[in-house]
């Protein structure tokens, strides 16, 4: 069992072990009392966990209600979140009471985003069950829905009041889920945990709890000293500008973590291109990045690429913030002006 505290504007834990979804209510107690509960999970997850974690809840004192959205990206949207909120007025869920975020990132983002607006903010408690909401999304209170005209437009700073992360719910994801967060595990190592990038490379699955520990640590780190992303936490979004865009130009049909991937692979090569990032380092996060069967080449132009990146909420005025390894465990901002976006790119699909 490992046990992060994240030190944001309030302080909450972050407890990483094996089997803890049947201690939720125990481990729930001392942060919101033996309160009204709402768990928000989708249709996928449901089956699987939902009954453990009402069981523990219910054993503590909870009382429970259950919220259920459709899996998958279209789900985390405004239509969902009016008629959480509506679920949460009908059943008289009050300020004292809590959401239980019971998925991976479209889940908590939505009951997060949720939590963050009905009675002008309530608690809410993350038991992320996907690798990316373990190491990336329950952690750091950003909380959002997707609008029409892009991802995460909508949406709100409100950290949770406790993240309970049993990972054994990874043994149920899929591989290309898994993948996924994979991304995100390899992201952490090549922003600024170069001993994080090795143990990935000598496998993610078999080194999971040490590995989850290492990336919250490194986001709770980056969390106390910028919460509300107006410098270092940017770096957290290698690969992320160039990847929304792919997953965008896809129409969502690549996932998060592929288009990531893709990302950090295409901003790796341009840097290595203008001579900032060693040609040995691009050479192995190339290689790590497909040894966690994560893509690496886009099937995007530059101009199909780079209108989408420009909308980016990274944009301010004429120029762009890309973050760009120096080296693996060395990223940095680097601001370009707006006309050079589709060259930057450019240089990064090139093989
Ligand atoms: N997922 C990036 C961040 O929390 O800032």
């Amino acid at each position: 069992m490992k046990t992060i505290k994240v030190k944001a504007s309030t302080e909450y834990e972050v407890i990483i072990d094996k089997g803890i979804l049947s201690k939720v209510g125990e481990l729930s107690l001392p942060i919101c009392g033996a309160c009204s509960a709402c768990i928000v999970t989708d249709d996928n997850v449901d089956p699987l966990y939902s009954s453990i974690v009402e069981s523990s809840l219910e054993k503590s004192g909870f009382s429970v209600i259950k919220f259920v959205i459709p899996h998958g990206e279209a789900s985390k949207n405004t239509t969902s979140l009016i008629s959480l909120l509506e679920f949460l007025a009908e059943n008289k869920i009050t300020r004292s009471d809590c959401i239980f975020a019971l998925g991976g990132g479209v889940v908590g983002d939505l009951a997060g985003f949720a939590a963050a607006v009905y009675l002008r903010g309530i608690k809410f408690i993350q038991l992320p069950t996907t690798l990316l909401a373990a190491v990336d999304s329950s952690v750091g209170g950003k909380t959002a829905v997707d609008l029409i005209a892009g991802k995460n437009l909508a949406g709100a700073f409100h950290q949770p009041s406790l993240v309970i992360c049993d990972y054994t719910t990874l043994d149920t994801l899929s591989d290309e889920i898994f993948a996924d967060g994979c991304a995100e595990v390899i992201k952490y190592g090549i922003i600024n945990d170069r001993p994080l990038f090795e143990l990935a490379k000598r496998g993610i699955r078999e080194n999971i709890e040490e590995i989850i520990a290492a990336c919250v640590l490194n986001k709770s780190r980056i969390v106390a000293e910028d919460e509300f992303d107006t410098g270092m936490r940017q770096l957290l979004n290698l690969g992320h500008t160039v990847g929304h865009a792919i997953e965008a130009r896809s129409e969502f049909a690549i996932s998060h973590g592929s288009a990531v991937a893709m990302g950090i692979a295409i901003v790796s090569r341009a840097a290595t291109t203008m001579g900032i990032c060693p040609e040995a380092d691009l050479a192995e996060i190339i290689d790590i990045l497909r040894g966690a069967s994560l893509p690496t080449e886009c099937p995007y132009s530059a101009e199909e690429l780079c209108e989408i990146a420009l909308n980016d909420k990274k944009r301010t005025g004429d120029t762009i913030s890309l973050v760009v390894p120096y080296s693996i465990g060395d990223t940095r901002l680097y601001k370009i002006k707006v006309g050079e976006i589709c060259g930057f790119i450019g240089k990064g699909l090139k093989k």
